[in-house]
């Protein structure tokens, strides 16, 4: 996870963060040959247990473009399939917005901005103060 985080430009946790990460929470990771390439980790909200929380997508530069980052998604989405979706996202992540609206379309759904209020930072797992957008894909209904 570490090695991911220094490559991915994400904030670098420390080794018992990152165990704690991985026993309360769900690490998904992207392997090429047994070297871990990609992360995402998720959690079921606490606040809005109805969803499955997506708080991290990362996939180092070298394995980018080349379906991790919705593998990824895709596995955490298949991990809670009686859950809808939620996470947010930077305003100006384009990677990351398209990213958002390609795994909607693989579930057959759309992604919906919903106002900051509907989730606590903690489930969305960042920073009071962060600008991230919340959003959501819901289930098609059956
Ligand atoms: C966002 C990120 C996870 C994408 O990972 P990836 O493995 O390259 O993604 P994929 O190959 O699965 O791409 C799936 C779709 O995402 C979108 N996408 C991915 N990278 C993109 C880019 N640089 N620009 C625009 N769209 C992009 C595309 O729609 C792509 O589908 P396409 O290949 O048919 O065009 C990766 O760029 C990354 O780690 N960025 C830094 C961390 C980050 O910003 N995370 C998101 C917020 S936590």
């Amino acid at each position: 996870m570490t090695w991911v985080q220094a490559e991915a430009d994400l904030y670098i946790q420390t080794m018992s963060d990152n165990l704690s990460k991985i026993e309360k929470q769900r690490v998904f990771l992207a392997e090429i040959d047994e070297c871990v390439t990609g992360l995402c980790v998720a959690a079921i909200g606490r606040y809005a247990p109805d969803y499955v929380f997506i708080q991290r997508v990362a996939v180092v530069t070298p394995a980018r473009k080349r379906g991790a980052g919705l593998a990824l998604m895709r596995a955490t989405a298949e991990s809670e399939p009686a859950h809808n979706i939620a996470g947010a996202t930077l305003p100006d992540d384009h990677a990351a917005h398209a990213l958002n609206a390609k795994l909607a379309r693989s579930l057959e759904s759309k992604v919906k901005e919903v106002p900051r209020r509907r989730f606590t930072p903690t489930d969305l797992g960042v920073g009071r103060n962060e600008r991230h957008r919340p959003w959501t894909i819901d289930r098609p209904s059956t």
